[in-house]
């Protein structure tokens, strides 16, 4: 039997986020486009002795280790088996945090997925999906059978589209942390309590190509994040004048993005937006997610 897997936790962008009203639960209720990034995390499962453990590396701070998510996610797989844990997992940061790219999410999906696999696939996909969503909103989106893929409600629901070719992407942040129910309080006071509610219709030719995805690209947050952080408007204005077709800010922020058609543009994005002091990875979309991989 093999006691060791690891996996590649991939960040995600939204290149449409449409707030609309707010649910009974207190969230909001969403229309996103999810794209998975090569930007990851990476987790490592051991099997070891009783417990959970968690070690990580990257000198990201992710707080007290019960509260993280992906001890909770652990704790809730082996609920789900109904066997006690006993593993040791290495999480290894390169995606920035509170950053709206889904890190923290991503690293429960991924916990979840190398266990599954640890574990002769014993969780069925609908379980895990339902574990995932227990997590967090945008952990089921890393559940789903490509990293591409239409959601609504709370992001819960969600439609898998075929990926899009891969394309380069440029990550840009200030180090700033936007906390997602602040972005979102303070939308709801900007709109003054009347969210949209006309009817929109999304064509299949829009997600069907980088064109298309261009003509929608949008997200409702970008005016609460860009009054507290002025710095990425100019950003995401830098990223279009340097040729991105998409320039976005990434979920609730405060990270920013922009898709490009070709890797050679990025040079002169990058030294754009590190003038305005903004740190940079350079990236790209991904096509397919991440398998986990046995190590010895
Ligand atoms: O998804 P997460 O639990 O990280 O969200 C943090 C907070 O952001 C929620 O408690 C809620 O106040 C707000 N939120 C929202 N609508 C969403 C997602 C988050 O109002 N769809």
């Amino acid at each position: 039997m093999t006691d060791r897997v690891a996996i590649d936790a991939p960040a995600k962008v939204n290149l449409r986020l449409v707030v609309l009203g707010r649910e009974e639960s207190g969230y909001h209720s969403l229309e996103t486009i999810f794209c998975g990034l090569a930007l990851a995390d990476r987790v490592e499962i051991e099997r070891g002795a009783p417990g959970i453990r968690l070690e990580v590396e990257g000198g990201i701070d992710t707080g007290p280790s019960q509260r993280n998510l992906v001890v909770r996610a652990a704790a809730a797989f082996f609920a789900e088996l109904g066997e006690k844990p006993a593993i040791t997992i290495q999480l290894e940061k390169r995606i920035p945090s509170s950053a709206g790219l889904g890190g923290g999410s991503s690293d429960a999906a991924a916990t979840l997925r190398a266990l599954n696999a640890l574990h002769d696939q014993r969780c069925s996909d609908e379980r895990l999906l339902e574990l995932g969503a227990d997590l967090g909103s945008d952990v089921p989106f890393f559940l789903t059978p490509t990293p591409y893929a239409l959601a609504w409600g709370r992001g819960h629901r969600l439609l898998s589209l075929p990926p899009l070719p891969v394309r380069p992407v440029l990550v840009a942040h200030t180090g700033e942390a936007m906390p997602t129910a602040a972005a979102f309080e303070r939308l709801a006071e900007l709109r003054g309590g009347h969210h949209p509610s006309l009817p929109v219709s999304v064509g299949l030719e829009e997600v069907s190509g980088w064109g298309g995805v261009a003509q929608i690209a949008m997200n409702d947050l970008s005016g609460p994040a860009f009054e507290q952080i002025p710095r990425l408007a100019e950003g995401i204005a830098s990223l279009s004048a340097h040729g991105a077709a998409v320039a976005l800010l990434a979920g609730s922020g405060s990270a920013i993005f922009g898709i490009f058609a070709a890797s050679a543009a990025l040079d002169s994005a990058e030294e754009a937006v590190a003038r305005i002091g903004l740190k940079t990875w350079r990236t790209t979309t991904l096509d397919a997610w991440p398998e986990p991989v046995w190590r010895d």
